[in-house]
C-alpha cells in the first residue's frame, strides 16, 4: 500500500504522488501527460536511466578492475533516445540482430562499443559487423565459423590489421530460477557452444586469418534475483580460459532482474551484483589485465519507466473486468511469461477494489493484471503500470491494428516524445499495390 508521498522503488527513482494525489515521475504529472500525449504511453524519467548507467560504471570502477565495461542489452528497450543516452554515458551496446546494429550505430555507439549477439546470424549481419569491424562478435555456432572464414576470406573485414575480435558464446550449464523461456546457461539451450565443444571451436577460430579470438561469452538467463549463479558461471568461464593460458576478454551477459511489484523479493543491489561478480572472476584466476563485459538490459532500464492507460470499460459478472486502451501490443509480459505487475489509479493510489485488468485485444489472454487493487475505476481513469521500461516497447506489435504506443522522456517537470505513436497509415506503409 502506498501512503503519503512516497513511492516503492518499482517506480522510477524521484517519482511522487503531488499534491493533488497524482502521480509524478520525472517532475511530470501524470494525469497531465496521459492529456497531452494520449494513452497508451510508455513514459521515462530520463534521470532514472542515467543514475542506473552511472550506478552500474561506478560499481565497476569500485572494484578496481579497471577493464571493466557495461554492454546495455538493447533488445531491453531499442528506441534511439534511451540508446543515445546510455552511449553518452559511456556504455557498449549488445546486439542481437542487423537491425539492433543499425539502431545502436544511428543512436552514435562507435562500432567498437558494439557487441553483437545471434543464434541465427545471417550472412548479410555478419558482413555488416565485419564491415563496421564491431568490437566483438559473439560467435554461436560451427555453421557461423565457417560462414565467418568465407566472409574474411572474401575481404570483408574493414580493417584486416589486427583482425576481427570474436568471443566463443557457451552454455555452462549453470542456471538460475527463473521463467523456462528466458534461462539459457542449461545445457540444453539453443544458444552457444556447449563446454565439451568449446575447446574445438576455439581452436577452429584461431585457425582463420583475419578473426582474432579474443574470449568467451555466456548469458545464463534473464530476470535473477540471486547471485550465486553468476558466481558459477564465472568460474565455468575460468576453466576455459586456464586451458588455453587465459583469454583477453571475459563477457558474463546480463540477467540481473528487477523489481515489478512492491511485495516481490528485491534484487541485489547493482553495486552488490557488479562486486559480487568482479570478485568471482578475480577469485577464479581472471586476472585484474583481462576486460570483463557484462550486459544488463532490464537492471538499467525496466523500473525507469511506466505505462499509462486509460479506461474504456468496467463491467461486473464473476469479476469486476476493468478494459484499457492497451495490452498485450504494449506489454507482452504477463501473457508470454506470467509476469506479475501491478496498477494503480494514477490520481487514486491506495484502492482496494478487487479487478482484473483487462487489455483491448480480441482474445481472454489478454490480461495485464488477474489480481489488481484498484481506487474504484470508473471509465476515463488514468491507470498506470510501473517497471514497464523493459521489454514492453521491445515487443510491441500492432496486433488488431493497434498503432504501437510513443514514448516520452520526462526530467525535472518537461516532458518531449522521442518516439511518436504510431498512426493509421503507418499499418499500411508497407503495402504494395
Ligand atoms: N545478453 C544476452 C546475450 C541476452 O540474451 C540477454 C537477454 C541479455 C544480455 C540481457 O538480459 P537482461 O539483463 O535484460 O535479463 N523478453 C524477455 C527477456 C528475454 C531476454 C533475452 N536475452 C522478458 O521480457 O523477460
Amino acid at each position: 500500500m502506498v501512503t503519503g508521498t512516497s513511492l516503492s522503488a518499482v517506480f522510477p527513482m524521484g517519482s511522487r504522488l503531488n499534491e493533488r494525489g497524482r502521480l509524478e515521475v520525472g517532475g511530470c504529472d501524470t494525469i497531465e501527460l496521459a492529456a497531452e500525449f494520449g494513452t497508451p504511453v510508455y513514459v521515462v524519467a530520463e534521470e532514472d536511466l542515467r543514475a542506473r548507467a552511472r550506478a552500474f560504471v561506478q560499481a565497476g570502477r569500485h572494484t578496481g578492475h579497471r577493464d571493466f565495461h557495461v554492454v546495455f542489452a538493447s533488445k531491453a528497450f531499442p528506441c534511439t533516445a534511451v540508446l543515445a543516452l546510455f552511449a553518452s554515458e559511456g556504455l557498449w551496446c549488445d546486439a542481437a540482430s542487423g537491425g539492433e546494429l543499425h539502431l545502436a550505430l544511428e543512436a552514435g555507439f562507435p562500432p567498437e562499443r558494439i557487441v553483437l549477439h545471434g543464434n541465427a546470424k545471417s550472412e548479410a549481419e555478419l558482413r555488416m559487423a565485419l564491415r563496421h569491424r564491431v568490437g566483438a562478435i559473439v560467435v554461436d555456432n560451427f555453421d557461423e565459423i565457417e560462414r565467418l572464414a568465407r566472409l574474411v576470406a572474401e575481404g570483408e573485414l574493414s580493417d584486416r590489421s589486427d583482425g576481427q575480435p570474436v568471443l566463443v558464446r557457451v552454455t555452462p550449464d549453470v542456471s538460475g530460477e527463473t521463467h523456462e523461456k528466458i534461462s539459457t546457461g542449461q545445457a540444453n539451450s539453443k544458444f552457444g557452444f556447449g563446454m565439451a565443444q568449446a575447446g574445438e571451436a576455439i581452436a577452429r577460430l584461431q585457425a582463420v586469418d583475419g578473426l582474432s579470438l579474443q574470449g568467451v561469452h555466456a548469458h545464463i538467463g534473464s530476470q535473477l534475483l540471486g547471485l550465486e549463479p553468476f558466481r558459477r558461471e564465472a568460474a565455468e568461464l575460468a576453466k576455459l580460459g586456464d586451458r588455453v593460458g587465459g583469454f583477453s576478454i571475459y563477457d558474463l551477459g546480463g540477467g540481473l532482474g528487477a523489481q515489478y511489484t512492491e511485495d516481490q523479493p528485491t534484487p541485489p543491489p547493482i553495486e552488490e551484483y557488479v562486486g559480487a561478480i568482479v570478485e568471482a572472476a578475480h577469485a577464479n584466476g581472471i586476472g585484474p589485465d583481462t576486460r570483463l563485459l557484462i550486459e544488463p538490459g532490464r537492471a538499467l532500464c525496466a523500473n525507469a519507466g511506466v505505462t499509462l492507460y486509460t479506461v474504456e470499460s468496467v463491467k461486473e459478472n464473476v469479476s469486476r473486468w476493468v478494459a484499457v486502451d492497451g495490452g498485450m501490443s504494449d506489454n507482452m509480459r504477463p501473457m508470454l511469461y506470467g509476469a506479475p505487475y501491478e496498477a494503480h489509479v494514477a490520481d487514486r493510489f491506495g484502492g482496494s477494489t478487487k479487478c482484473v485488468l483487462a487489455g483491448k485485444h480480441c482474445e481472454s489472454g489478454d490480461v495485464i493484471l488477474r489480481e489488481a487493487l484498484l481506487a474504484d475505476p470508473r471509465p476515463g481513469d488514468v491507470i498506470v503500470t510501473p517497471a514497464t521500461g523493459a521489454y514492453g516497447y521491445a515487443m510491441a506489435n500492432n496486433y488488431n491494428g493497434v498503432p504501437r504506443a510513443p514514448v516520452v522522456f520526462c526530467r525535472d517537470g518537461d516532458a518531449r516524445v522521442v518516439v511518436r505513436r504510431e498512426r493509421f497509415e503507418d499499418l499500411t506503409a508497407r503495402d504494395v499495390s
